[in-house]
């Protein structure tokens, strides 16, 4: 097992990454503070993983409440969130009960936000299931539900106290789940590392195939990555935008498609592509390094052509993407592979991107 530290001061915590974690009770021990703990997990989940999380639990004299909810996307709201709060009350938990996040994003960025709210806040353990909670979700402190008019639109930025990547649950773990959360992992090497981008491209049929040495040292440098860039700019106040890379593009793909149509990773992967198109013609991004990322991205089953939705369709669906601030949309760029850059662009070279990608 290999631990890594997300460095925020008071709120600092561990990652640890390694296999069969789920059941080792000295990785929660730590963490725990009063007797009662609540594990919040999916109906798919829970039947593969959640026994021996109670039961690890339990044998450390926790009471423990294990909470299901549907599974999905579109579960992601208000209504399910209470669910969490009607089991909590339920329990008599009081402050010091410890939520624990066992499943995707979709369960940790819920139980996080619950562990934010209830009784203005307890402490919460991030254990991701998926490749993309692993490189992505449950490191950051994003917790969040979607309203009608908004992914991710009520939220707190909230930090967990301690992430469990167990790398023995991708075994479990369908191949488009799997190639969307490789999305993520293609994106940290993209904005940051090209080195690690290089070994992505070395190591692709043991990534499809979900070697877990592979997936080691893919969600290993990625949790690196994205804490360094998290210790630096906790609240999105400027760098932590990068991790935004092909989101702005992506959004526009995944709400134009109608959500569940399009994976958010597979709607990430072809976002980066056109990202990456847009920075060429900037003169930021060589051409052959783009179609480099491009092929990356299409070997790790990944769609790489946009729908075509036009370029007034485009520019509205991104218009409304929360990260258009200003009355202007900022998008991430590459400034050469493994370096990135925010800025303006103007709607014209936008408009010859989405054209000669395909999507209008
Ligand atoms: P998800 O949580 O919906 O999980 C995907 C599917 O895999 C679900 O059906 C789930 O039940 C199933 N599953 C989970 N673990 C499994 C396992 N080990 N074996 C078999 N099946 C398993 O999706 P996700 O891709 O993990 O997360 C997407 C969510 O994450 C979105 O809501 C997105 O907004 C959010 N997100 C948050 C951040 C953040 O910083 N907080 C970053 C990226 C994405
Ligand atoms: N997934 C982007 C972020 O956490 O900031």
């Amino acid at each position: 097992m290999n631990t890594l530290q997300l460095d925020l001061g008071e709120r600092s915590y561990p990652i640890h990454i390694g296999s069969n974690l789920i059941g080792q009770a000295d990785l929660y021990k730590k963490h725990l503070k009063g007797n009662f703990s609540a594990v919040v997990t999916n109906e798919t989940v829970a039947k593969l993983y959640a026994d021996t999380v109670v039961k690890t639990l339990e044998g450390l004299g926790q009471k423990v409440r294990l909470i299901v909810l549907p599974d999905g996307e579109a579960y992601k709201t208000w209504e399910t969130l209470q669910k969490i709060f009607d089991g909590l009350l339920e329990s008599g938990a009081d402050r010091k009960a410890t939520l624990i996040a066992l499943g995707g994003g979709v369960i940790g960025d819920m139980t996080g936000f619950a562990a934010a709210c209830y009784m203005r806040g307890i402490r919460f353990i991030q254990v991701p299931t998926t490749l993309l909670s692993q490189v992505d979700s449950s490191v950051g402190g994003k917790t969040g539900i979607n309203h009608p008019l908004g992914k991710n639109m009520v939220g707190a930025f909230y930090q967990p106290v301690a992430v469990i990547a167990d790398l023995a649950t991708l075994k479990t773990l369908p191949p488009k789940e799997l190639a969307a959360g490789l999305a993520e992992v293609i994106k940290h090497g993209a904005i940051f590392d090209a080195t690690f981008l290089s070994w992505i491209e070395n190591n692709i049929q043991a990534l499809n195939a979900c070697d877990l040495a592979a997936m080691e040292h893919a969600v290993q440098r990625s949790c690196e990555i994205k804490s360094s860039v998290v210790a630096q700019d906790e609240r999105e106040g400027g760098l932590r935008a990068i991790l935004n890379f092909g989101h702005t593009f992506g959004h526009a793909i995944e709400s134009g498609m109608g959500y569940g149509e399009w994976l958010h990773g597979e709607a990430v992967g072809c976002g980066m592509v056109l990202a990456a198109d847009l920075s060429v013609r900037l003169g930021l991004l060589k051409a052959e390094d783009a179609k480099k990322l491009k092929d990356i991205i299409a070997q790790l089953n990944l769609p790489t052509q946009p729908p075509k939705f036009g370029v007034a369709r485009y520019m509205e669906l991104m218009a409304i993407d929360k990260k258009a601030e200003g009355g202007e949309i900022r998008y991430i760029l590459l400034d050469g592979i493994g370096k990135s850059k925010i800025q303006a662009v103007d709607d014209e070279l936008v408009a010859q991107t989405l054209i000669a990608t395909g999507a209008a």
